[in-house]
């Protein structure tokens, strides 16, 4: 695709704003199954956020509960948000509040026995909810550190049940134009789009969020239902999901299909191989202004390094790509 415009990547990091988010009220959802209650009734930075907090409280998976960092301020994570559709600055939390979520239905499609669909309270009452520290390390360098809620994504290709052919696994977001203005401007390949093998998605660090600082996913965080993989550039964390596809083809991401040379499929963190335009040795912390080094796989390596045994130098080119 020949675009007009190059992501803007680099745009000036105005930290934190003191704008007023625009509440949204939900319904309450009830009837989720033990360890996945869900008392739904706010969304936003809410005066009130008991309402919109996850009851009872998710376990805590002690596999994951120190992330060896300290978490970001929710106040500081949940207004430097990259979301595109809503506008290609960091301030987009106002924006995405027009998105609304009430009776979010997901496809599963592609190579499976029954394509189906499911709402998300389905949804959860399938898979139950627990709760992960995670690093995030964004493709920019900025990182930081998020309790999300959510669910293994192994439970998601279980429920789904794909054929043995199914070599990959494709999310897709929204598409909305009257919701999400930027999604009309047509050097972008909307919709969003990522993928995964089937054996990353399967690896017990894929995370499936719809929660985040024990509250339901705020708007701008991908409500409400988005991936975490904290080995990867944070660009393959794709928000609001509205199709899984499974497929022997390997999806074209949204950022590798507008620029290829700079946004690869593996997109593995890698301190050793620079973006072309920045150097990725380092990352800085949101709530920081020092940098820190940069880990190999993010600091996962013993859980994920495996999973590319024979694709080359561990620390190369091929890991990105
Ligand atoms: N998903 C969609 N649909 N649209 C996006 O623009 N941006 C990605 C990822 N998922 C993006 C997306 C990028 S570049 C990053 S770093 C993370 O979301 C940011 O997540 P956060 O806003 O919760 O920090």
């Amino acid at each position: 695709m020949i675009y007009q415009r190059k992501p803007d990547w680099l745009i000036a990091e105005n930290l934190v704003t003191d704008e007023r988010l625009f509440l949204n009220r939900r319904k309450l959802i009830s009837g989720i199954g033990a360890g996945a209650g869900l008392a739904l009734l706010g969304n936003g930075l809410d005066a009130a956020p008991a309402e919109s907090r996850f009851e009872p409280a998710p376990a805590m998976n002690v596999g994951f509960a120190d992330a060896g960092r300290q978490i970001t301020d929710e106040s500081i994570t949940s207004k430097y948000n990259n979301f595109y559709e809503f506008g290609s600055s960091k301030r987009i939390a106002a924006e995405a509040q027009k998105l609304s979520t009430d009776d979010w239905v997901i496809e599963i499609d592609g190579l499976v026995d029954k394509p189906f669909q499911i709402g998300i309270e389905d949804l959860l009452k399938r898979t139950g909810v627990e709760e992960r520290i995670y690093r995030h390390r964004c493709v920019e360098a900025w990182s930081m550190v998020v309790p999300w809620i959510g669910f293994p994504m192994s439970k998601l290709v279980t429920l789904a049940q794909p054929q043995s052919g199914a070599k990959y696994i494709r999310f897709e977001t929204f598409m909305d134009t009257n919701v999400a203005k930027e999604q009309r401007a047509a050097w972008y390949p909307w919709p969003y789009v990522e993928g995964f093998t089937i054996t990353e998605a399967t690896n017990d660090l894929a995370f499936m969020v719809v929660g985040a600082y024990g509250k339901v996913l705020h708007k701008q965080f991908g409500a409400p239902l988005r991936v975490h993989m904290p080995w990867k550039f944070g660009f393959k964390s794709i928000k609001s999901i509205v199709k899984v596809t499974f497929t022997n083809e390997r999806p074209v991401g949204f950022w590798e299909n507008l620029q290829n040379k700079e946004y690869g499929f593996w997109a593995n963190v890698n301190p050793a191989v620079d973006h072309p335009r920045w150097t990725q040795a380092t990352e800085r912390p949101l709530d920081s202004d020092d940098r820190i080094p940069t880990q190999i796989f993010n600091g996962y390596g013993a859980q994920v390094a495996h999973l590319y045994d024979g694709m080359g130098d561990s620390l190369g080119d091929r890991l990105w790509r």
